[in-house]
């Protein structure tokens, strides 16, 4: 596996190669990240892992400072996984000048749940997505292919409209979520909760499932009983200590409140102390 920290670099060590997938990260490597390197493996001929923490897509009270960087750890797991190539740019190199130029994505899909609670969230994310694109899929000969993690379900929509949008020749691929013993589903801020915290934390996913049951008992009455169904939802995570922004159930195309015969799918986000914890099922 080659370790690359430059463009340029990153670009040599593709040329010997046609078809490249992407698996963009932000580091701190768990089941689940491994999982998008074994479902991009058999799509191209080179698989292409990136690290990096991109500071545009956190709020200045966020966790960009403390967020863990464990470059070694993560290169062992990607080897470990049959990864060929890790591009980990410094930010001077992917950021060299302050990034001017952005990709800002429509409000209705970008500035609701995640982007009303995380504003400027999803500019930041289409940023660097789409440099990630050219710097690892843009000369490529072949098929190219970038892999997201369905725990991001907001995102990989956003970014899906991005590629459709600007007719970018690539094939968005979407994982399932990886789910610990409990049912909580992976994720490297699982890495900040205190024991007792984390032996709460499923009762997100618990939440959605219910509001998800609900929802669908509910059927053709769903668009005049769901605002009490999400208030019932909210306040039961509340109840048990929890600061939730949304429970919400949403049509999957788009994420806008959902019609008679929509295919849904339920989402979340909530607080556990310090610790935003984000979830969905589709239903
Ligand atoms: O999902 C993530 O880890 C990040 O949002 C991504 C796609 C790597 C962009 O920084």
């Amino acid at each position: 596996m080659k370790l690359v920290h430059t463009i340029e670099a990153l670009r040599a060590a593709l040329r010997a190669y046609d078809a490249p997938t992407l698996v963009p990260t932000m580091g701190n490597l768990h089941e689940g990240h491994l999982n998008l390197i074994r479902a991009a493996r058999p799509l191209g001929d080179v698989t292409v892992a990136s690290i990096f923490v991109n500071r545009l897509q956190f709020a200045p009270h966020e966790d960009f400072d403390t967020y863990p960087r464990t470059l070694q750890a993560d290169c062992d797991k990607l080897a470990a996984e049959g990864c060929d190539v890790v591009f980990a740019p410094s930010e001077k190199e992917m950021y060299p000048e302050p990034q001017g130029f952005k990709v800002q994505p429509p409000p209705e899909i970008a500035d609701i749940l995640e982007g009303h609670f995380r504003p400027g969230f999803f500019t930041g994310v289409c940023t660097v997505v789409m440099k990630l694109f050219q710097c690892v899929l843009s000369e490529a000969k072949g098929p190219r292919h970038a892999v997201f993690g369905q725990k991001d379900y907001q995102q990989q929509m956003v970014i899906r409209r991005m590629v459709q949008q600007f007719a970018l020749p690539i094939n968005v691929v979407s994982v399932p979520t990886q789910r610990a013993e409990d049912g909580l589903a992976l994720s490297s801020r699982n890495g900040y909760l205190s024991e007792a915290e984390r032996t709460e934390a499923v009762q997100l996913s618990l939440a959605l499932r219910a509001l998800g049951r609900d929802a669908l008992a509910a059927a053709d009455g769903l668009s005049r009983h769901l605002p009490g169904l999400e208030a019932r939802a909210l306040q039961a995570l509340a109840a048990r200590g929890w600061q939730p922004d949304y429970l919400t159930v949403r049509r999957r195309t788009d994420l806008q409140p959902p019609q008679a015969g929509d295919a849904l799918v339920v989402l979340g986000a909530a607080r556990l102390g310090k610790t935003r914890l984000i979830d969905n099922f589709e239903i």
